[in-house]
């Protein structure tokens, strides 16, 4: 898969942009502050219809304008479409090829993006929120069925929380919804422990090539039943055993709403042991592990966003991770400057000034 066009109108600080990226690696190179992470942000909300940087869509639109407007020409198995999302004060209007969808599970896993961006070295000290938050993205980007049983899931949660704030009990209808939420929280974790075993599969071999270390990295999954229980037996017997507690806290305390994953170096959990640099190496090794796991389920190739990671590695890791990154993957990459090795190399160069990109570098 990959992007050939992304068309902007007042996005950020874009007024108006076309951009034509090339299938190998695509370079963009600005001074700080000229829109380089704005510019992969837009490719990440056509991907999964929200920004990575902010929950509220209206600051992605252009100061003192109405409305913003991001799309794309996607290339996939020899077939081209077009995804277009309108973002304006009532909300957004999402299209594929011209046509507009009304759920967001028919627009999401379009376009498959896995985006590094420094930001998310956060996410080893975040609350576990956030954490569920980067695994149910990355799952949804393969398996509507996924974010339609984690939709469901939470509607039925509203439910079950305001049933258990209620004066009076009413058994028969919690067993209805304790029902449905074991049904939904099957998929959810089984797509959970699939994802988590796909990425153990890559992530400790990617770290070591990465880093030349010789630690083994692992994704640890802490789930609400024991990890290789039947799924439904295990949450049937994890309700009867809250169901008490529940009430009391007028609260679910248990279920897929409360999961967790961690990172391991050599089993321990990377919090309490990794520096700075090999945080950011294992989360780059995360993030190539789930391109694999994206094509290895849906034998599409993912669009690899790297945004400003080239300034923080070294020659040697540099060089390394534009190995590993080669065909087939499509690459678009930020950094203030082109590195020095990779003036040789046959990629594509962008140059962005004040939200305007000049294609073929410096001007
Ligand atoms: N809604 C908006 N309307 C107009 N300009 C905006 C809007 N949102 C952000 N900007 C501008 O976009 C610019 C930041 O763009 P971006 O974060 O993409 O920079 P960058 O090139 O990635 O910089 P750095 O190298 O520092 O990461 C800022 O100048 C900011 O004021
Ligand atoms: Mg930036």
């Amino acid at each position: 898969m990959i992007v050939t066009d992304l068309r902007l109108r007042n996005f950020r600080n874009y007024e108006q942009v076309q951009v034509h990226f090339s299938p190998g690696i695509n370079m963009i190179t600005g001074r700080n502050a000229q829109g380089k992470t704005n510019l992969l942000e837009s490719l990440v909300y056509l991907s999964l219809t929200r920004s990575f940087r902010i929950s509220n869509d209206s600051a992605l639109i252009r100061n003192d304008c109405e409305f913003a407007r991001a799309g794309c020409t996607v290339q996939e198995a020899g077939r081209e479409f077009q995804l277009d999302a309108i973002i304006h004060n009532k909300g957004k209007t999402l299209s594929v090829n011209r046509g507009t969808v009304r759920r967001t599970s028919e627009f999401v896993g379009k376009l498959n993006t896995v985006l590094f961006s420094p930001d998310d070295l956060g996410i080893f000290l975040d609350a576990p929120r956030e954490r569920r938050r980067l695994l149910d993205q990355e799952i949804t980007k393969v398996s509507s069925g996924y974010l339609f049983a984690l939709q469901n899931y939470r509607s039925l949660l509203k439910d079950r929380n305001a049933l258990l704030k209620q004066h009076s009990r009413d058994d028969s209808y919690m067993a209805i919804l304790e029902e449905r939420m074991i049904e939904q929280s099957e998929t959810v974790i089984s797509g959970r422990r699939a994802f988590i075993e796909r990425i153990n599969r890559y992530l400790p071999d990617t770290y070591r090539s990465l880093s030349e270390e010789p630690s083994e990295v692992k994704l640890v999954y802490q789930s609400c039943i024991p990890i290789d229980n039947d799924i439904k037996s295990s949450m049937k017997i994890m309700y009867d055993m809250s169901r008490e507690k529940d009430y009391e806290f007028r609260t679910t305390n248990n279920g897929i709403h409360r999961e967790d994953i961690i990172f391991t170096m050599n089993g321990e959990n990377v919090i309490s042991c990794a520096s700075q640099g090999q945080k950011r190496m294992i989360l780059l090794a995360f993030k190539l592990a789930i391109l694999h796991y994206i094509e290895e389920v849906s034998h599409k190739t993912a669009v690899l966003l790297l945004d400003d990671v080239l300034s923080e590695l070294d020659h040697n890791r540099q060089q390394k991770l534009m190995r590993m990154i080669q065909k087939p993957y499509q690459c678009i990459i930020t950094g203030t400057e082109l590195p020095d090795f990779l003036k040789q190399e046959a990629i594509t160069e962008f140059r962005i000034e004040h939200g305007n990109v000049i294609q073929g570098g410096n001007t």
